[in-house]
């Protein structure tokens, strides 16, 4: 199979008409027809064997309809990228013989706005050497266009993303004789080798910097009883707290990041990694030391408000 590299339609590019480059296919071969006749489960000897087929009346073996369609679905895969397919209908229309060249070409045959989304039609085809159409679709492929080009909206997004269940954490850390944390849920266990969790963090937030300095952290997992420390940690133009503040709930972990007293559970852990994430900042901590406590509720958020689990135990 002969291709080009091929540049992805885009917005811009989808103009009424725009062609996308071909892709082609030299000298069709009876295991080509064999192959994707296995493949899609169509295994007629009418594809592969000669005396068969001239029994039913044909010159000679001629190409599984799956073949083309699978060249075509290479041009549109490629082409229109298939997380960007809506829909996508085929149309048999010739056969193929051994020795045939096929050539699969697509054009834009309209760019429109609907429902919000912004979506471009194409025709692909699927031609033989005769320039018959071998396989031929017409207006039916509707391609969504999404990322930047069409951004989902970003209350939609909250929408969706509160939906997901979440426990509350305090994620600290201390830098000379001062302490910093804030509420935070974006945070997971990573890896069992080595022992790893991340946690998202603003990258506008003071922690974040803190964080970089120090090389280290503290997720305090919280226990339902703590919500008010969660709303605390969330206000935003919170002092910084003075380390040896004896009113402070926090004693230095091993690592020297702040553990908060009552949580539910802690990991201390030293910087492995820092990845951007778009406006948080990935970090992720090599664990060193935690701690849990049994048989208590932790502290539930879900569709932006604390919940309660209905048994802990
Ligand atoms: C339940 C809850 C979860 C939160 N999760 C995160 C989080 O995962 N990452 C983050 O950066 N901020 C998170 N926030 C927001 C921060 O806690 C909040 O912006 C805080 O003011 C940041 O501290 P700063 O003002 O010192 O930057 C969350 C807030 C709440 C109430």
């Amino acid at each position: 199979m002969v291709t080009e590299r091929m540049k992805q339609l885009d917005w811009d590019s989808a103009i009424e008409g725009a062609e996308s480059p071909e892709i082609r296919v030299e000298k069709v071969s009876r295991i080509n027809f064999v192959r994707y006749a296995g493949a899609s489960g169509d295994f007629n000897p009418i594809h592969y064997d000669d005396d068969f087929t001239r029994a039913a009346g044909n010159e000679t073996v001629f190409g599984q309809g799956m073949f083309t369609a699978g060249v075509l679905g290479r041009l549109v895969s490629d082409w229109l990228g298939i997380d960007r397919l809506r829909r996508y209908r085929v149309r048999f229309t010739q056969r193929l013989w051994p020795g045939d060249d096929i050539v699969c070409r697509g054009r834009v045959v309209r760019r429109y706005e609907e429902g919000g989304e912004r979506k471009v039609d194409v025709q692909v085809v699927a031609l033989n050497q005769k320039a018959r159409g071998a396989h031929n679709r017409r207006r039916d492929c509707g391609l969504l266009m999404q990322g930047e080009l069409a951004k989902p909206d970003a209350a939609a997004f909250k929408q969706a993303v509160a939906r997901f269940a979440s426990g509350v954490t305090i994620v600290t850390t201390a830098l000379h004789d001062e302490m910093h944390g804030i509420t935070a849920s974006a945070f997971s266990s990573l890896s069992l080798d080595p022992l790893q969790v991340l946690v998202c963090i603003k990258s506008d937030s003071r922690l974040k910097e803190m964080i970089v300095a120090s090389g280290v952290f503290a997720v305090n997992i919280l226990a339902a009883e703590q919500r008010d420390l969660s709303d605390y940690f969330a206000r935003p133009g919170r002092p910084p707290a003075r380390l040896d503040d004896p009113d402070l709930p926090f004693r230095p972990g091993q690592t020297g990041a702040p553990i908060l007293r009552g949580a539910l559970a802690h990991l201390d852990c030293t910087l492995a990694a820092a990845h951007p994430g778009g406006d948080h900042t990935i970090f992720v901590g090599e664990v060193c030391a935690t701690g849990y406590a049994e048989e208590r509720a932790p502290l539930v958020y879900w569709r932006g408000s604390y919940r309660d689990v209905a048994s802990a135990s």
